[in-house]
């Protein structure tokens, strides 16, 4: 099969690509990536001659360059996976958010209908359901109530594809997940910042009073759902992934700490995100059921893992962190 991976070049979609080179010998697969501040190529420079391999720069939201290539590749699956993904720079610059996520992925389905894709996957967030009280888990009925101009946007693109499927019979999947850790995260998010900083013994800033509740998943227990919803999700329907892993954020950064033996006076609170959702936490029983998926990797052990990847590999992270990183952590951060 030959399948048309969008934002290959970042954290989630780097690791798919890889997934599906390894464990699918006769697909081929095309990476279509903008390469923003959020893709790196040299995350997948080792594929550079693969023969099944093929790495194209461009915008989701041009049609034209989307059709020759989906065209020239005879593409039969559409993983998609582009996108704008930071909550934080969604509450500092929403633009881009809109125009990468839901102008983007509208460009995106319109061509993959023209040209009759056989399967189009669109990869969402467990964000568009909002925040939970202490109590309940997300479920695909769970209503959508974004927080974020970044879940809104997540939002919006989820309901058009979901639109496209009953419209226009586009063989839509939808997949919701939540927090992925592993190798090649930007920075920028939770767990790789905590390491990078930790790591270099500067502060760990900690947003509000640390015990909003995220849900983990290992990333490669994420792309193995994303492989099984492609092959076997039912078109116009939406499947959860998670891993049963809630940890307040306190929690991680702590173990973070422990793990590099670095000592906890490094945590500095800060001023809380705006509109920061208090508690994640997925029911991925209609994945595991219908899907015969399940998460593998158990949550202490891959982040012991995780945390040894940040440190054997910190030129790949060090080189991340010029011109653009710096100028966002400033603004972000202030001078901490
Ligand atoms: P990321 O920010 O690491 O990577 C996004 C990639 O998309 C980058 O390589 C970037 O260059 C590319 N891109 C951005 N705009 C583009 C455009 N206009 N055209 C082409 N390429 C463009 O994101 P990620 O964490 O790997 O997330 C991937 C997808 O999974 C996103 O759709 C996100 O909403 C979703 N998701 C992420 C998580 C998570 O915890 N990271 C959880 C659930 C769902
Ligand atoms: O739930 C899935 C979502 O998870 C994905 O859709 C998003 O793309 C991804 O970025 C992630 O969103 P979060 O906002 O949950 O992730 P982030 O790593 O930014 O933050 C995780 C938690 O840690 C959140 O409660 C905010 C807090 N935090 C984050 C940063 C960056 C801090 O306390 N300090 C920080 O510096």
């Amino acid at each position: 099969m030959n399948v048309l991976v969008t934002g290959g070049c970042g954290f989630i979609g780097s690791n798919l690509v890889r997934l599906l080179l390894a464990e699918r010998p006769d697909w081929r697969v095309v990476n279509l990536d903008k390469l923003t501040y959020a893709g790196n190529a040299e995350s997948l420079a080792d594929l550079r001659d693969h023969p099944r391999y093929r790495f194209v720069r461009g915008d989701i939201g041009n049609g034209e360059l989307l059709a020759d290539v989906m065209r020239t590749e005879r593409v039969e699956a559409v993983m998609h996976l582009a996108a704008e993904s930071h909550v934080d720079r969604s509450i500092l610059a929403p633009s881009v958010f809109i125009d990468t996520n839901v102008r983007g992925t509208q460009v995106l389905l319109e061509v993959a209908r023209a040209l009759s894709v056989r399967r189009f996957l669109h990869v969402s967030t467990d964000e568009v359901y909002g925040s939970l009280g202490p109590t309940g888990l997300f479920t695909e009925e769970t209503p959508l109530a974004p927080s974020s101009p970044y879940s809104a946007s997540k939002a919006g693109s989820d309901l058009l594809a979901l639109a496209y499927a009953h419209t226009f019979g586009l063989p839509v999947v939808v997949t919701r997940c939540s927090n992925n850790y592993g190798p090649y995260q930007f920075p920028e998010k939770l767990i790789p910042l905590m390491i990078a900083n930790a790591v270099r013994d500067r502060s760990l800033p900690v947003y509000g009073d640390g015990m909003n509740v995220r849900d983990w998943i290992h990333v490669e227990d994420h792309c193995r759902g994303l492989v099984a919803a492609l092959e076997k999700g039912k078109a116009g329907q939406v499947y959860n992934f998670g891993a049963s892993s809630e940890r307040h954020n306190i929690h991680i950064v702590k173990q973070v700490l422990q793990l590099l033996g670095k000592p906890e006076s490094l945590i500095q609170y800060v001023k809380d995100r705006p509109g920061h959702d208090r508690r994640y936490a997925i029911d991925s029983a209609k994945a595991q059921r219908e899907l015969s998926w399940t998460p593998r990797h158990r949550f202490e052990e891959a982040l012991a893992a995780t945390v040894r990847w940040y440190v054997e590999n910190r030129g790949w992270w060090e080189r991340i962190l010029t011109g653009e990183y710096l100028k966002y952590y400033e603004t972000q951060y202030g001078g901490r």
